[in-house]
């Protein structure tokens, strides 16, 4: 069977996506601060940003392929940390591809929607970049040093992602619904837009598209929708206490990390190749069924 790398298993996405694939691929998944079982998975305790470990995990696994999830995720955090980010959202993110290109293996990397400022929606693949945060800068940064290292990498915009909580991690609709159950007030953004999709749907995409793209590939939902809006559908779906979510505005809520308006994407070049995200309502009902 082929062996199949996933770095940041212990996180949102990297736990979807051994969940599903599993069922085609040998797993070896990597953890850091979050050590956890997942039946099937060999699961691994690696410090990405120390090259001689990541060396050690490419000679003792020698994958056949490789997906690179783990980050410092929150821009927030990055904004506050930008060392301790840099080194595994950029120099750890670039030593991987170089390790994969040494190997000849594919190589698929998560990227972010907020490569972009939120002034030009929806973006396509060959729109400039143009961070407004830090976690942005730094996602971009890695996405150019990743593709010459390594021109092969498959470099996978996300969008907003949501689904289901993990054993050692959630979605941002976890705390939403809990504040919404407790009937505090949620205050939702009617003028943040972006393209969601499942934990699951996105898993899907990656492994559709890590042995099939070389280069930039978005990976983002059918529907465009502000932060609010999402609100409501859940609030639907879940039948929750609808009186205590109301909308603010961006300016409204002051963060260490800018925030860009709408950084929807345009996937069309991945729905061609058969990515095929359900309709947010259809997503929220599927994890009240799981
Ligand atoms: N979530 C979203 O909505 C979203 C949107 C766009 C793009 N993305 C991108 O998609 C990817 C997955 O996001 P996520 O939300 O699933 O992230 P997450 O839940 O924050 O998980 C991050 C993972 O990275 C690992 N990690 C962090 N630093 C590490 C290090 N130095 N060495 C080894 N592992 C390290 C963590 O391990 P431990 O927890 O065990 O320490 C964890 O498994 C990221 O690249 C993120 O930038 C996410």
């Amino acid at each position: 069977m082929k062996k199949l790398l996933i770095t940041g298993a212990s996180g949102f996405l990297g736990w979807h996506l051994c969940q599903l694939a599993k069922q085609e691929w040998e797993i070896y998944g990597t953890y850091l601060s979050h050590p956890l079982e997942i039946p099937g998975i060999k699961m691994l305790k690696v410090n990405l940003t120390d090259f001689r470990e990541l060396q050690r995990i490419f000679s003792d696994v020698k994958p056949t392929a490789v997906i690179h999830t783990a980050a410092h995720s929150q821009p927030n955090f990055c904004q506050t940390h930008p060392e301790e980010s840099h080194a595994i959202n950029v120099t750890a993110s670039c030593n991987i591809a170089g390790l994969c290109a040494d190997n000849s293996i594919p190589c698929a990397f998560t990227s972010t929607d907020l490569v972009f400022d939120g002034l030009n929606a929806p973006y396509r693949e060959s729109d400039f970049v143009c961070p407004v945060n830090l976690y942005g800068e730094q996602k971009a940064i890695a996405e150019a040093g990743m593709l010459e290292r390594y021109p092969m990498t498959a470099v996978c915009r996300m969008p907003l992602m949501f689904g289901a909580a993990t054993p050692t991690a959630k979605s941002f609709i976890q705390p939403f619904i809990q504040t919404l159950k407790a009937e505090k007030e949620l205050n939702l953004f009617v003028d943040e837009f972006r393209t969601p999709v499942s934990g699951k749907t996105a898993a899907k995409g990656l492994l559709l598209v890590l042995e099939k793209v070389n280069g930039i590939i978005h990976l983002g939902g059918k529907e465009r929708i502000s932060r609010y809006d999402f609100g409501k559908i859940l609030v639907e779906v879940f039948q929750l206490p609808a009186t205590k979510l109301k909308s603010c505005r961006q300016q409204d809520v002051e963060m260490a990390a800018a925030r860009p308006a709408d950084v929807s994407l345009n996937s069309s070049k991945a729905f061609a190749l058969g990515y095929e995200p359900l309709s947010l309502r259809k997503e929220l009902q599927e994890l009240i069924i799981e």
